[in-house]
């Protein structure tokens, strides 16, 4: 049998760019008298965003930031939602907004980005963002996605010429990553649930990109000795264990088959404790650069 893969630890890369982020904060704080500020909107009682939206307060206040979390009810209106955003897009104290996925819905989640202020639009989820990430121009991007490049610099390198298959085309992660990826000089792949051979076409990567929402869907004998694989997903499942599974536990897995791909990929993110840690980190990256373009400094 083949080497196991490397894995690759984002709690690591993750822990270091708070830090960084931490002492830019204190730098920003200490010559220009600045603060970048992050305000969390959730709306409603989604029991895993109330996780995430903890996090995202707990860590952007760790790193030294004004950080404010809204929690609106499940029963808020397109109106108050509006108007919160509206009131966050004219307070100078904040530099970034988040407004965290899925919406309730009866919410309308594309007239809330449509009017949210693109220069403080830190989740890089705006159309003015995504048109200057697919135009190679400056902006602000998608957390995930920049997350998952800087595990890839970090552990394969150099990704020039590299075939790239990203599985899944998400306005979170999908698209956004493979705009990135051809950035970065591959040759990138979309698949998606029409695509046909999927197995074939994922076989085809040096970077495999597995961002679909669906439990342990590629399979090690879809991977390409030696790839680097990323996998976003974050699914609920019951334990494989009959007897926890009984009592209704449940656990989280990847879109990857984790243990079938451990065997075949060169490096590989586990799911948790891979990608989506990055993503939290990236976010303050983002408000600090929000903040720095607000008081004109360089980034
Ligand atoms: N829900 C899951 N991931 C994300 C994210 O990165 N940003 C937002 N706004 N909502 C999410």
């Amino acid at each position: 049998m083949s080497q196991p893969a490397q894995i690759i630890d984002g709690k690591v890369y993750a822990e270091r760019l708070r830090g960084q982020v931490g002492e830019e904060v204190a730098r920003l704080k200490a010559t220009h008298g600045l603060t970048p500020g992050l305000a969390v909107v959730l709306v409603g009682e989604d029991p895993a965003s109330q996780i995430y939206v903890r996090s995202k307060g707990e860590h952007s206040k760790a790193a030294g930031m004004h950080s404010v979390t809204h929690r609106l009810a499940e029963s808020a209106t397109q109106d108050e939602l509006m108007a919160l955003v509206e009131a966050l897009n004219a307070d100078p104290a904040i530099h970034g907004i988040l407004v965290q996925l899925p919406l309730p819905r009866h919410l309308d989640e594309k007239a809330v980005l449509a009017i949210l202020d693109p220069e403080k639009d830190v989740d890089g989820l705006t159309m003015v963002n995504a048109g200057r990430l697919a135009s190679g121009l400056p902006g602000l991007y998608p957390c995930t996605p920049v997350g998952s490049m800087i595990l890839l610099r970090e552990t394969v390198g150099d990704l020039t010429g590299k075939r790239a298959v990203v599985v899944g085309r998400s306005m979170l992660v999908g698209r956004p990553i493979a705009q990135l990826l051809l950035q970065a000089d591959c040759t990138v792949t979309i698949a998606h649930s029409r695509t046909q051979d999927l197995p074939a076409v994922c076989r085809e990567a040096d970077i495999l990109v597995a961002a679909v929402g669906r439990p342990r869907m590629i399979r090690g004998d879809w991977i390409k000795p030696g790839a680097a694989v990323i996998d976003v997903g974050i699914n609920r499942v019951p334990f494989d264990d009959p007897v926890k599974a009984a009592e209704g536990r449940t656990k989280v897995v990847g879109d990857v088959h984790f243990k079938e791909a451990l065997q075949v990929a060169g490096w590989i993110t586990p799911a948790p404790g891979g990608v989506g840690l990055m993503t939290v980190a990236v976010l303050l990256q983002n408000t600090v650069i929000a903040a720095k373009r607000a008081a004109g400094l360089e980034i």
